[in-house]
């Protein structure tokens, strides 16, 4: 009743109830939103997460749900999409100010049109810019942080601040900006002009997408590489493939990827991922850690 009359106090948002969020998330598993809204303008967003944490209302921040895992049932509180802020805004032919919902994959067909170069490590990636950057997403030691200039973020204390790229700390699937406390709502990209080498590593990475599963739904790669060894192989020699839980089973072509044969819920993959890092510790004893995120409260994702 609380979060109505907070949400029905903020006009131009749409609230969608009990909102299936299986369908936004590339696993698709995951209960439903008790309330969802997906602004279409920083400052209705800036108003909106406010007001709910000034509440105590649990908030949930949405972007592309290439990397997320919610919980079965009713999720309380408000999930927040990013997903309608997409807006790119090119400043000069090389930098662009880029919002956070806009999808990596557009923005990896924008800069082919415009022959610009950087970015050829995140080919394939799915999700969304804000998202990307929060993980840090990437490839062979590289990472999309380091292409943004400055990120903007809606903080928690409701106000919006730049932060330049030297005040962020990032590095392997980790950025200090996904602590919780604030909404990435845009960033300052630079790029390069593309140079006949691009083409062949994009190809190359390409190629080391090739060799992924494709065509069931699933989040990408389960857990962090540890340093100096690869989860893949890790899980692979502890016999995780074709392991599953439900509808929920570690793929036979990339031991990291949990794919869902349809109708695999959240508390399945859950369950495979525990087996599956277990297995790993009893053997090896190391311990995988979760590169997919369990939805929490005010995760901004
Ligand atoms: N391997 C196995 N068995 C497997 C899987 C892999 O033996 O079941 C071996 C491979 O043969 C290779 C090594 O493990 O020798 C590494 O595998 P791969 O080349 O597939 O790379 P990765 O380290 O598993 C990383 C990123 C991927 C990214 C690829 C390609 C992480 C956790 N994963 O995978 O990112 O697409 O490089 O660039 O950093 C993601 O983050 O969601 C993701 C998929």
């Amino acid at each position: 009743m609380l979060i109505d009359n907070l949400l029905a106090a903020l006009p131009d948002i749409e609230i969608k109830r009990n909102w299936p969020l299986a369908p936004l998330c590339t696993l698709h598993v995951g209960g439903n939103a008790e309330f969802f809204v997906s602004p279409s303008s920083i400052e209705s967003m800036r108003k909106l997460f406010i007001r709910l944490l000034k509440e105590g209302c649990p908030v949930y921040v949405l972007g592309g749900g290439s990397n997320v895992l919610f919980p079965d049932g009713l999720v309380k509180g408000v999930v927040i999409s990013t997903r309608n802020l997409k807006n790119i805004d090119w400043r000069t032919n090389l930098t662009a100010d880029v919002d956070a919902g806009f999808l990596l994959s557009k923005l990896m067909k924008e800069l082919r049109e415009r022959n610009l170069a950087g970015l050829e490590f995140a080919a394939g990636i799915p999700g969304t810019i804000g998202g990307a950057l929060i993980g840090n997403a990437g490839a062979g030691g590289r990472g999309i942080c380091e292409l943004a200039d400055d990120v903007v973020a809606i903080e928690k204390d409701g106000t919006i601040k730049t932060w330049q790229n030297n005040e962020i700390d990032y590095g392997y699937r980790k950025c200090s900006l996904s602590d919780g406390k604030r909404i990435i709502v845009c960033a300052r990209m630079t790029f390069r002009t593309i140079k006949p080498k691009d083409n062949e590593v994009l190809e190359n990475y390409l190629l080391r997408r090739g060799s992924q599963p494709h065509g069931l739904h699933n989040a990408g790669c389960t857990f962090k590489n540890p340093e100096g060894n690869s989860a893949g192989k890790l899980l692979d020699e502890c016999g995780c493939k074709n392991l599953s839980i439900g509808d929920a089973f570690v793929s036979d072509v990339h031991a990291n990827f949990i794919l869902n044969r349809g109708h695999a819920s959240s508390s399945d993959v859950l369950e495979l991922i525990k087996i599956c890092a277990q297995r790993v510790y009893d053997s090896t004893g190391i311990k995988l850690e979760p590169e997919i995120k369990i939805m929490c409260p005010c995760e901004c994702v």
